[in-house]
């Protein structure tokens, strides 16, 4: 813990990734095309009509700058060959678990064909090229996939966030963790159904250590270690 708080969360280095993450918000921030998106889930509490504007989906959707930078170097600790995100939308997440990892291999999970679109090409430009983008809803692909292998080492759970679908997610990946497995919640204080999720996933048999930046839920089933909940702000 010492070690991933001190070498990681609180690491200050300027990493040259940070611009090319920068750089790729910026385009998606510059973008004025609207697209007809498929709404899912939770969905959003911002848009009304299916015609969203990109620049838009990219300053509400997406995670933030801070963030990215934060999951960049969680990626970069952690070197995880196998990366599953759910929840893609416009890529600013995959591009950063992508360049955290440039030998990972991830697949990345989102229903709306056109946002996903957008993100494929966005990555394409960047020259990531280990990403696998997968347009297809949530629980019927985790329901229908082989998912004992590949083992996902890391998790970025980052689509509807209702307290049933994210129950339904872990208890559909569990099968696949292993001791090194990490698995990171977003938005875990949303709503009090997304509390009561974390509450849920917290006293689960299976996990030992979580760690709460506020914003996510970092997840741990490492059995060498005691069950601990820790609270750390990034
Ligand atoms: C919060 S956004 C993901 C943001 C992205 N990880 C990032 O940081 O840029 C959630 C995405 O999940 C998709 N989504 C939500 N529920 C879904 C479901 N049940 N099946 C497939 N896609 C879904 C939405 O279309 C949306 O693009």
């Amino acid at each position: 813990m010492f070690d991933l708080v001190t070498k990681c969360f609180y690491d200050k280095k300027k990493y040259p990734e940070y611009s090319i993450l920068k750089n790729y918000r910026k385009s998606l921030l510059e973008n004025k095309n609207f697209i007809e998106v498929t709404d899912f889930g939770a969905g959003s509490r911002v848009f009304k009509s299916n015609k969203r504007q990109i620049s838009k989906i990219a300053k509400t959707a997406g995670i933030s700058p801070k963030r990215a930078e934060l999951l960049f170097r969680i990626t970069k600790y952690f070197q995880p060959e196998s990366i599953l995100e759910i929840g893609t939308s416009l890529g600013l997440a995959t591009s950063t678990l992508s360049l955290g990892n440039k030998n990972s291999v991830i697949k990345t999970l989102e229903g709306c064909l056109h946002t996903m679109t957008i993100a494929k090409s966005q990555c394409q430009l960047q020259n990531l090229n280990n990403i696998e983008f997968v347009n297809t809803e949530f629980s019927s692909y985790l329901k229908n996939s082989k998912l004992q292998t590949p083992n996902y080492q890391l998790i970025y759970f980052d689509g509807n966030h209702s307290k049933q679908a994210t129950l339904d997610y872990f208890e559909l990946l569990l099968p696949t963790i292993t001791n090194e497995t990490v698995w990171i919640f977003d938005d875990i204080h949303w709503s009090k159904d997304m509390e009561e999720a974390w509450e849920t996933i917290k006293n689960h048999p299976k996990v030992t250590v979580t760690i709460d930046t506020f914003q996510w839920g970092i997840v741990f089933f490492r059995t060498e270690q005691e069950k601990e909940h820790f609270t750390i702000r990034v």
